[in-house]
């Protein structure tokens, strides 16, 4: 069984740190010459702002529930973070609209996905509200395993340096998957705080990993598409992502997908991913998290 949240954080405190990023000379294609890479992260920027607006309400709901103080600080900090972490993302949206690429369709879809279909359900008596509610947890802590698997990759991600990537894309990348690996066991430990069985956390990412998978292919998809420079040459292809991530300039499907099935093992804890001290070393040099911090 995965160990109580209080014996594994003691001593997590976290932080949201205010960062602002200027997107006024940020090209299309932020890997230069690299659309479909561009444009397979940028599916992060049509997801985020919706998902984790999502999730601070799913935390929100959950909150009267958490009988641990120090959870309860977790989850709060945790909330902090993901609301500055929309808020960034958000501002990637606009500028791709001012660029000439309308992210507004694809957006509306996640929108709707996320507060009609996975939204609170209205009229639930008590016990089922309260299950409602456990749910959504799950499926938010699976989603984590994830954006924590992410985080770890963008700070590890050179290749994106020898590209040539926009230095600013790249600290935000890095930025927020920071601040992912930091905060990467507080859904899950929320989750077994308000339901210990196996379960539900394999429910979670039953649910989660295959949603994942299906709207980051719609969102490259409708990406390339929507791109006013490609008009559509560019046809998206496992063999291109294949071929991105073996150059080192996205995270390896197969990892990915392995990543996913670690989650699944009796024994998994977050705190077996990735590791805060990179994750803090990184936040302790980062260009907008220092300029937040003065
Ligand atoms: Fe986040
Ligand atoms: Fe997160």
């Amino acid at each position: 069984m995965p160990r109580n949240a209080v014996e594994v954080h003691d001593n997590l405190v976290l932080e949201p740190r205010d960062v602002k990023f200027d997107w006024s000379d940020l090209p299309l294609h932020w890997v230069p010459d690299e659309p479909f890479v561009t444009h397979t992260i940028n599916v992060l920027h049509l997801l985020l702002p919706e998902g984790e607006r999502w999730f601070i309400k799913v935390f929100r709901d959950a909150l009267p529930m958490i009988r641990d103080e120090q959870l309860r600080e977790e989850v709060l900090g945790f909330i902090g973070q993901e609301s500055i972490h929309a808020e960034a993302h958000q501002e990637v949206l606009e500028h791709l609209l001012a660029q000439g690429l309308d992210p507004r369709p694809y957006v509306r879809q996640i929108a709707w996905l996320f507060q009609r279909v996975l939204g609170e359900k209205p009229g639930l008596s008590a016990r089922r509200r309260r299950e409602n509610v456990i749910e959504r947890v799950a499926f938010v802590a699976a989603i984590e395993h994830f954006t924590a698997f992410l985080g770890h990759w963008a700070l590890n991600s050179p290749a994106l340096d020898r590209a040539k990537a926009d230095p600013t894309m790249v600290d935000l990348l890095r930025w927020h998957g920071a601040e992912e690996v930091e905060h990467r066991s507080v859904a899950f430990d929320l989750m077994v705080h308000l339901d210990p069985g196996y379960l539900r956390r394999v429910r979670g990412m039953t649910v989660s990993g295959p949603l994942l998978v299906h709207l980051w292919v719609r969102g490259v998809r409708f990406l390339l598409a929507a791109d006013p420079t490609l008009q559509g040459s560019i046809r998206p292809s496992w063999k291109l992502a294949w071929d991105g991530a073996r150059r080192g300039l996205l995270p390896d499907p197969i990892a990915s997908l392995r990543s996913g099935l670690r989650y699944l093992r009796p024994a998994y804890h977050p705190t077996q991913e990735g590791s805060s001290a990179q994750a803090l070393g990184y936040l302790a040099t980062s260009p907008a998290a220092r300029a937040a911090a003065h």
